[in-house]
């Protein structure tokens, strides 16, 4: 038997377009050496050199890529489903900034993280970007304790030297030295799942000075990049303020080259209240959207023009947010997206269509997949990201539901529970 080979057999899912799902019911996904191979409808069919392949016989339960999940805060898992009835800034400054504030200890992170970890191994995350908070040593805490479970990360160190409490604040100096210690450790660790990402946590918490040393990193080494963008109407009110040069909050970080277009991988969590021109540079930049509207209706943030950012060919990906949003699951995500489009039709434009099960999918597979290189599919060459899902135990007297149907329905009544399997990049984690 080859190594790293094998065959999954189920009811196989996943995006064949933007808007349309392909279905393969009883069929086969082979897989060799990290990578999708190729799936096909009957046994007969499987290739000869394929033929000898382990087989796992998950007849009966649905087999979907991984889920990717774009934005998230590692250290605000432990808050997540508390304190939901403020605003952004409020939100922040109350809760957020004094629980980061922990993670200046090891015992406490240690402790955070490993609930983290855990449950985001259990969930249908293959992948995912995620910010941890100033300290660069429970950073690389995180960073040795994701690579250790086998998921794949960008993780960010977070840059803040000012518009945040003393027991958070970097200086300057410390801030961009600090990152510079932090980018050098992760390179010695020689991580394979687990990549740096500068973060620097958004214009209200950077000076100028320090946006300035950070485009140079980006100039020099051509780093990703992750940030926020135009979330809150306060936010983008204060930002005008900060920024009266710039023509728009996407602009301010573009002025010191912190908003993609240097063939560095980016991403900007939310962009609720971001207008046309902004929305153009993302796309001329290739900046990815990441949406998260769990998020965004938890601290009333906005209903996010997703239709209008799928219209315009935008990068997307889906986010939890957490813990703005308070689920892990990218899988609920998929239906707030959907649930937020329809709001945004009702209320806001009624030409902007709402999204479909298999466009909200897509963007979670697919979508926010291309970040990390070919990931979210099963056609040939795909990164072999796999999830088995069992939908056996949600009965319904309705006979002969399709793949599609299966998967719309799990998603909406077990979107939040822990997937059977997972494999990632092929390799099996449970
Ligand atoms: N903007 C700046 N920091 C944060 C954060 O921690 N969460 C959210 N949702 N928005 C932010
Ligand atoms: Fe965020």
């Amino acid at each position: 038997m080859k190594k790293d080979c094998f065959i999954i057999k189920g009811d196989i899912v996943y995006s064949e377009s933007k808007t349309e799902l392909k279905e393969i019911k009883d069929g086969y996904l082979i897989c060799g050496e990290g990578k999708s191979l190729g799936t096909c409808k009957r046994k007969e069919e499987i290739p000869e050199a394929s033929r000898d392949f382990e087989l796992y016989d998950f007849t009966g339960k649905l087999i979907i890529p991984g889920l990717y999940d774009l934005h998230i805060h590692a250290p605000q898992y432990a808050f997540r489903g508390m304190w939901m009835d403020m605003e952004l800034i409020e939100w922040l400054n109350s809760h957020t900034f004094p629980e980061e504030a922990k993670y200046g200890d090891r015992e406490y992170s240690e402790k955070a993280y490993k609930i983290f970890v855990r449950d985001l191994l259990k969930s249908p995350t293959a992948r995912f970007c995620a910010f941890s908070t100033v300290h660069r040593e429970t950073t690389e805490l995180l960073m040795d304790m994701v690579e250790d479970s086998g998921l794949k990360a960008f993780i960010g160190k977070v840059n803040m030297d000012r518009n945040c409490p003393d027991f958070l604040r970097e200086s300057t100096v410390s801030s961009y030295e600090e990152t510079l210690r932090w980018l050098e450790d992760t390179e010695k660790r020689n991580y394979k799942n687990v990549r740096p990402i500068l973060t620097p946590r958004f214009i209200p918490s950077c000076t100028d000075e320090l946006m300035k040393k950070l485009g140079g990193l980006i100039e020099e080494r051509g780093l990703a990049l992750q940030s926020h963008l135009s979330e809150n109407l306060s936010e983008v009110e204060w930002v005008h303020e900060l920024c009266p040069e710039s023509e728009n909050y996407g602009d301010a970080y573009e002025r010191f080259g912190l908003f993609g277009g240097h063939g560095n991988p980016t991403i900007m969590a939310h962009c609720v209240w971001s207008g046309d021109e902004e929305a153009k540079l993302m796309k001329k930049n290739g900046v990815y959207v990441a949406h998260s509207p769990s998020s965004n209706n938890n601290i009333a943030s906005g209903i996010a023009p997703l239709r209008k950012f799928m219209d315009m060919g935008l990068n997307i990906g889906l986010a939890t947010d957490v813990a703005g949003g308070s689920t892990v699951s990218v899988m609920r995500i998929i239906t707030d997206a959907i649930q937020a489009s329809k709001l945004y039709w009702r209320l806001v434009d009624d030409r902007k269509k709402p999204v479909t099960f298999p466009e909200a999918f897509y963007l979670a597979t697919v979508g926010g997949g291309s970040f990390f290189g070919k990931t979210g599919s099963f056609e040939k060459g795909y990164e072999a990201d796999i999830l088995i899902l069992s939908d056996e135990d949600i009965p319904t007297a309705i006979e002969g539901l399709s793949l599609s149907e299966r998967l719309e329905r799990y998603a909406y009544i077990a979107g939040d529970r822990p997937v059977e399997h997972k494999f990632v990049a092929g390799k099996m984690l449970f």
